[in-house]
């Protein structure tokens, strides 16, 4: 692959696809979180299923900063999100059933639902606002054991809104299949007016929305994430029963991040607040740049990390992509890689330093 052999001959690349804020110079308060480790609690060894209840109160205290009541008995922690789709999988559905995902969205789903042996169904969501267009959900959701939803949706940045999830929730109530609300991304709004809904709120259909620190406080290595049950009581408490065995045959969380975690949502503020600065600031150097282009279009989003660009004309966004890689050396993903169905698109992060962010728009931009 050309990146490889690029990144072989040391060549510098302009990274545009960086998705790891600790690669990414944000400022993380390194005495508070390296001293909430040094805890003689971490010696010792209290195995609970859902996670520690001291740790699934603070869980709690996230969602009531944000006006929801979420009790923290129907809180199940686990080291990942992606880990958390796993034991959903398993609970919802049995090998050969299918699960239905947003298109676009982010490409670590097809490998999920394959390690599961699941079918995974796309159902489209259309721009101007990334709705899903009931004919076609419609078609494809009688027989799926679960609808994922992803708010805010990786790549596009939209949130789910109130006429996409009736639809969802209409259909969940027909089949009887379950809503997965993928919300790692919450807290990231480019419009500080905008005051995004979680679905720990959604009592109409069995609901598991999946949160964790990779995004919420930009420290994937810590390896925490959680899964809020919520529903109709009689779903929510056999799914909690079922959930609990498959979450106690892994006991995957670490003791120490736990045990700091109470300490470690104290330094939110700042470290969302840095993240926040950037991303908006890298999407205002996106708008300028390419305000009056007859190349891109930066199309509309609500939150999220990342910016989409569409190409104009008979572009083929491989080649547009690959041409920018070996001539420029900058690297930005194809939306194919994202699943998106009509046109072409690029994808970046809007993660990186702004000398760096620069230099690859500047690059993507000139002739
Ligand atoms: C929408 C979405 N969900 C889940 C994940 C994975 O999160 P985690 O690191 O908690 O597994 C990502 C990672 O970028 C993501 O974009």
């Amino acid at each position: 692959m050309l990146l490889d052999s690029l990144k072989k001959d040391k060549e510098k690349i302009i990274d545009l696809t960086q998705s790891n804020p600790t690669e990414c110079g944000f400022y993380y308060p390194k005495e508070e979180i390296l001293g909430a480790l040094s805890n003689s609690g971490n010696l010792v060894y209290s195995p609970a299923s859902k996670g520690m209840l001291s740790a699934r109160e603070i869980v709690s205290e996230y969602y009531k900063d944000k006006g929801y009541e979420v009790d923290p008995d129907s809180i199940f922690l686990t080291s990942s999100t992606s880990e958390g789709y796993l034991f959903l999988f398993r609970l919802l559905a049995d090998p050969g059933d299918r699960v239905l995902f947003p298109g676009p969205s982010y490409p670590l789903f097809e490998v999920l639902t394959q390690l599961n042996d699941l079918e995974l169904v796309t159902y489209p969501l259309q721009y101007d606002n990334w709705s899903l267009d009931k004919a076609l959900f419609d078609e494809v959701s009688p027989d799926a054991k679960a609808i994922v939803v992803v708010n805010p949706n990786n790549p596009t940045g939209s949130f789910v809104d109130e006429a996409d999830l009736g639809i969802i929730n209409g259909s969940c109530l027909n089949t009887g299949a379950a809503i997965i609300c993928d919300e790692v991304f919450l807290d990231y709004v480019f419009d500080d007016k905008a005051k995004p809904k979680s679905l720990v709120g959604n009592k109409t259909s069995l609901t598991f929305v999946l949160g964790g620190l990779s995004k919420a406080l930009g420290m994937p290595q810590m390896k925490l994430a959680w899964i809020v049950v919520n529903g109709p009581d009689r779903l929510v408490e056999e799914a909690k029963k079922r959930l609990e065995i498959i979450a106690d045959t892994f006991l995957s969380v670490n003791t120490p991040s736990q045990n700091a975690l109470g300490k470690w949502m104290k330094c939110k503020p700042f470290i969302q607040k840095d993240i926040v600065m950037r991303v908006r600031d890298n999407k205002k150097v996106v708008q300028s740049m390419i305000s009056g282009s007859n190349k891109f279009k930066l199309l509309e989003a609500q939150g999220g990390w990342y910016s989409v660009l569409r190409l104009s004309g008979s572009v083929d966004e491989e080649e547009f992509c690959y041409e920018l890689l070996s001539k420029k050396k900058v690297f930005v993903h194809p939306g194919y890689f994202f699943d998106f169905s009509e046109g072409a698109h690029i994808v970046i992060s809007l993660l990186p330093q702004k000398e760096i962010f620069e230099k690859g728009m500047n690059a993507l931009c000139i002739e």
